[in-house]
């Protein structure tokens, strides 16, 4: 695990460098989730890529940017689904974007996740990481150096609600407009990583990203972006459902399969449970 931790923040200050160098714009090819690749998602698939290749207890890698997941070396013990560079769509205004890790122990197809990691690259570069704990660090001179524990209030202040509204069922609007008449305050930047990376530092508050008629099973992936921070919240003292099960607890067909999610602190994902007990 030492390795692996050691690898992502090799990968986490390549990946700083070539996001700082220039806009190098969009490749010729589509991923499997039907987006459009920036030259930038596959520059960082492949410093992961790099970076994993010289550890040898990862048996095998899946990532967003690739269509099929690779064994790396077959006697590895790890299976690592990442998520390269997130919201990379806001690089060109400069927004904050990250890395997503989700790390499991065992054959890819009986694995069980073990850790979770994500970088945020903004003003300044963070990363956290959740394995017993959650455990902030920050990229200063080189190095990351640990900062505190992070732990998850039961009732928080923040909403940051994803997907197109036009397409959100009545009750889930209902729900968000709840929130906001209760005082929740809108911060949503349509990066996932310093919205759930904020809420996760301020205490507490809620997360969405619904099924939607336009996107009926969600647009997150489960294996790159739901599962991650699933662990992570959960680590937490935090909350990670679909509407109704545990995120952690479904599976996947395929490893680009999305899903439906909110994560969050306990009052406000309790209320969820509720209103999509009654109506979904
Ligand atoms: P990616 O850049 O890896 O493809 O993921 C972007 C994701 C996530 O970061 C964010 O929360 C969500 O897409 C935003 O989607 P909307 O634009 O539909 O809100
Ligand atoms: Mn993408
Ligand atoms: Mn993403
Ligand atoms: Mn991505």
């Amino acid at each position: 695990m030492r390795d692996i931790f050691d690898a992502i923040q090799k990968s986490a200050k390549r990946i700083k460098d070539a996001i700082d160098v220039k806009d190098i714009g969009y490749s010729q090819q589509e991923n499997s989730s039907g987006e459009t690749q920036l030259e930038l998602d596959i520059k960082c698939d492949m410093i992961i890529e790099e970076e994993f290749s010289k550890v040898s207890s990862i048996n095998t890698i899946a990532s967003e940017e690739k269509e099929h997941e690779e064994v790396l070396h077959a006697n590895g013990k790890y299976f690592i689904a990442y998520d390269p560079l997130d919201g990379s769509s806001l690089i060109d205004v400069n927004l904050s974007v990250g890395s997503i890790f989700g790390i499991y122990e065992g054959a890819f197809g009986t694995e069980k996740m073990v850790a979770a990691c994500y970088v945020v690259y903004g003003p300044r570069v963070e990363m956290v990481f959740a394995q017993n704990k959650t455990k902030l660090y920050l990229l200063q001179a080189g190095e990351f150096e640990f900062v505190k524990e992070i732990r998850l209030g039961e009732k928080g202040k923040i909403m940051a609600p994803g997907g197109t509204q036009q397409n959100w069922e009545k009750y889930h609007k209902a729900m968000i407009d709840g929130f906001f008449a209760e005082g929740y305050r809108l911060r949503y930047s349509g990066g996932m990583v310093p919205d759930l990376h904020q809420i996760l530092l301020k205490g507490g508050g809620l997360f969405s990203y619904p099924a939607t008629s336009d996107k009926p099973k969600g647009k997150l992936r489960r294996l790159f972006e739901v599962f991650p921070f699933a662990f992570v919240y959960k680590t937490s003292g935090g909350e990670a459902i679909d509407g109704k099960n545990e995120l952690m607890s479904l599976g996947h067909a395929h490893i680009h399969d999305t899903s439906p999610c909110f994560f969050g602190s306990k009052y406000e994902v309790d209320r969820v449970k509720e209103v999509y007990a009654k109506n979904a």
